[in-house]
This record gives C-alpha cells, sequence and structure tokens, in this order.
C-alpha cells in the first residue's frame, strides 16, 4: 500500500498521511509546487530541497511541443533532464490544450487543436498523454480529462463527464498494455472527477472512476470562475464517494484559506500556480494576507516580508526588495517566488503538526482570522 492515513482529525474531515513514491515519500496534506516547462519559474531544484518541496508538477502539453516527450525520455526522462530528484506529478494535457491552444474541437478520440507555439495541427488523446507521462516519468500521472468550462448547463456536463469516464478507460487499458511496471518504481495514475457543479453528476463520476480503480482520484473542474462556496460543494459531492484509504488531490488550488477549508474537507493533495506567478506581479504573503511590494508604504519599511519567513529571504528589508522590483531586478521576482512557496509549504506543514496533534480546527481558524482582518 503506498498511502498510509496516520492521523484523523476527530471533528473535520482532515487526514495526515504518507504517500511512497518511486522518487520519495511525500506527508501529507501537501502542496506541490508547479513546474509546468520542467521547472518551477526562477528557481534552482537545491532551492526548492532547501525550501523542503516534497513534489512538483510538470505539464504533458508543454513538454511534449517542447523540446518533445522522446528527447526528455533519451536525457534520462523529466527527472534526469531536469535534476529534479524527488517525486514528480504530470497533469495530462486537456486541461492545458483548452486553456492554451487555438481552433481546439473535442472529439470521442481526443482533442485536435492547433499549436499555439507553431501553429500546426495536432491530436492528442488519452492513449497519447499516457504514452508521454510514462516517457516523461513522473511518479503520478493524470487521467486524459475534459474540464467543462464554467458556466455549463448540467446536460453538457452529463456529456462532457461520460466522455471523461470513456477517456479514463481508455488510460487504464493503454497502461495495462504498455506499462507492465510493477512494484516500488510503478508510476501511480488518478483519476480527475469532473461533474461540474451538480451534485448528481460529481457522484456518478466519483463512482464511475472508483469502479475502474486507481491509485488516488483528483477533484478537477474546480476554481473555473464559479463561486467560492460552489467550489466547496463540489469537493464535498465528491469526497463522500472517494475511498477513504486512497490520496486525493483538489486540482489548480487556491489561497491559503482556500486550502485549509479543503483540507478540513478530507483533501491530501493541492497545486496552484498562485504562489509563484503573483510573486512576479510583486505581491508577497504574509500571515496578515497578502501585501504588493511595489507599494509606496513600503519605501523605508526596514522589516522583514513577514514574521514567519525563511532565514533565505528574512534578512532583506521591504524596501530593499520594493527597489529590486522598480529596478527590475532578477533577484526581486526570485525572492518573492522562494518566500511565497515557503509560506505554502509552511501553511501545509503546520496543517499535517495540528491533524497530528488533534488541533486542526483551531490552527484553521486562527491562520484564517489572521489572514483576512481587514482592521490592520
Ligand atoms: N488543472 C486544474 N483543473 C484541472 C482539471 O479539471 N483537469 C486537469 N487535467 N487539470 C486541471
Amino acid at each position: 500500500m503506498s498511502f498510509s492515513i496516520l492521523a484523523t482529525d476527530p471533528t473535520t474531515s482532515a487526514r495526515r498521511g504518507r504517500l511512497v513514491l518511486p522518487h520519495g515519500t511525500v506527508e501529507t496534506p501537501i502542496f506541490m509546487p508547479v513546474g509546468t516547462q520542467g521547472t518551477v519559474k526562477t528557481l534552482h531544484p537545491a532551492e526548492l530541497e532547501q525550501l523542503g518541496s516534497q513534489i512538483i508538477l510538470g505539464n504533458t502539453y508543454h513538454l511534449w511541443l517542447r523540446p518533445g516527450h522522446e528527447l526528455i525520455r533519451e536525457l534520462g526522462g523529466l527527472h534526469g533532464f531536469s535534476t529534479w530528484r524527488k517525486p514528480m506529478l504530470t497533469d495530462s494535457g486537456g486541461f492545458q490544450v483548452w486553456s492554451l491552444a487555438k481552433l481546439r474541437k473535442i472529439t470521442e478520440e481526443g482533442v485536435r487543436f492547433q499549436n499555439h507555439l507553431d501553429g500546426s495541427k495536432m491530436l492528442l488523446t488519452p492513449e497519447l498523454s499516457m504514452e508521454i507521462q510514462g516517457a516523461l516519468g513522473s511518479d503520478i500521472a493524470m487521467l486524459f480529462d475534459e474540464c467543462p468550462p464554467y458556466p455549463c448547463d448540467e446536460a453538457y456536463a452529463a456529456k462532457s463527464l461520460a466522455l471523461t469516464t470513456r477517456w479514463a478507460k481508455r488510460c487504464k487499458d493503454w497502461v495495462t498494455e504498455n506499462e507492465p511496471r510493477s512494484g516500488e518504481g510503478r508510476q501511480q495514475h488518478f483519476g480527475i472527477v469532473q461533474g461540474s457543479i451538480y451534485a448528481d453528476l460529481r457522484e456518478q463520476s466519483a463512482r464511475e472512476l472508483v469502479e475502474l480503480g486507481f491509485d488516488g482520484y483528483a477533484i478537477g473542474g474546480v476554481s473555473v470562475g464559479e463561486p467560492e462556496h460552489e467550489m466547496f460543494r463540489a469537493i464535498e459531492n465528491a469526497v463522500p464517494f472517494l475511498p477513504h484509504d486512497k490520496p486525493r488531490y483538489a486540482m489548480g488550488l487556491g489561497t491559503p484559506p482556500q486550502i485549509l477549508e479543503m483540507i478540513s474537507r478530507g483533501v491530501d493533495m493541492f497545486d496552484c500556480v498562485m504562489p509563484t506567478r503573483i510573486a512576479r506581479h510583486g505581491m508577497a504573503m504574509t500571515l496578515d494576507g497578502p501585501i504588493n511590494i511595489k507599494n509606496l508604504i513600503h519605501a523605508k519599511d526596514p522589516r522583514p516580508l513577514c514574521e514567519s519567513a525563511h532565514p533565505h529571504v528574512a534578512g532583506f528589508s521591504r524596501a530593499y526588495l520594493r527597489h529590486l522590483f522598480r529596478a527590475g531586478e532578477i533577484l526581486g521576482l526570485r525572492l518573492l517566488s522562494f518566500h511565497n512557496l515557503h509560506f505554502y509549504l509552511s501553511l501545509v506543514a503546520g496543517a499535517r503538526e495540528a491533524i497530528a496533534a488533534g488541533n486542526f480546527p483551531a490552527y484553521k481558524d486562527s491562520f484564517i482570522r489572521r489572514y483576512t482582518r481587514t482592521d490592520t
């Protein structure tokens, strides 16, 4: 069994778990920094390790188009190619085709689209997505799915979900025939629950995927523009139908308070571009909420970004960091990216400790109260 639950919170659905993968062990709940192109933007792999990152993300779509999965396979898979030694999860590509490519068309076969780099016509299928992820050699490969937009009527959501289930079956068949690796080196495969905002469809999707049987289950199609309460409902509508003893992953989420809310609803894994993306725009996370370091208010501020800052960043004043951004210096992007990832990784490390100690609700409430307080 590669996933074990070490502790559960007595009053919420939060769990403290451990996931054993080919490239190492992941303590859950966990946040996974996003490394779309095989790099977490601006950071050296040694810095990611210094931050205590346990697993990072890569993307099938981007790496397939450039530099190509066969080249990456030849150069040691994504681990050898990037020098990142710890676990990696790859997304399956459908979601990225949808958000980046031009002239997309979904058919039973897969998604036809025009490559956003050179305009050529391409087809990504469930089988090809699994083949690419096999070549990349990630520890966890996501199944190829369709993520319906929001808003989305129930008839479309039902049709889309039926397609996602048929694609899941094709992914499984491809893996069974082509990836006979077993034991500890085996790539894991996670199904993705869809169903938009419809409770019965979320249940149906979860049941169908569980029937097919995967190593873990993600909840997709969230944070696509729906109000926050719908996002929480989507999680609540899926989780009861997922196996207790398998990891659960909420895709592409979220703000720090949302992550704690989802941990309390039984989610174990998260990824989000937000901490690194907003860092490159000068936004830094603090225990009192996000701040824009470019603001005039920080011009002469000798204080560090945050009392919980990592020693690597804590020595720099807000005034100096503001100066770096105003001068367009790359170090500013690097330091804020490092800082925001430290903030997220500390948030989930704190959640793990609190669940083990039996005081997760108090940890969550006090974090959210301070983070969202507006009177400071
Ligand atoms: N990333 C964020 N949401 C999704 C989703 O619904 N599906 C996939 N494959 N990736 C995602």
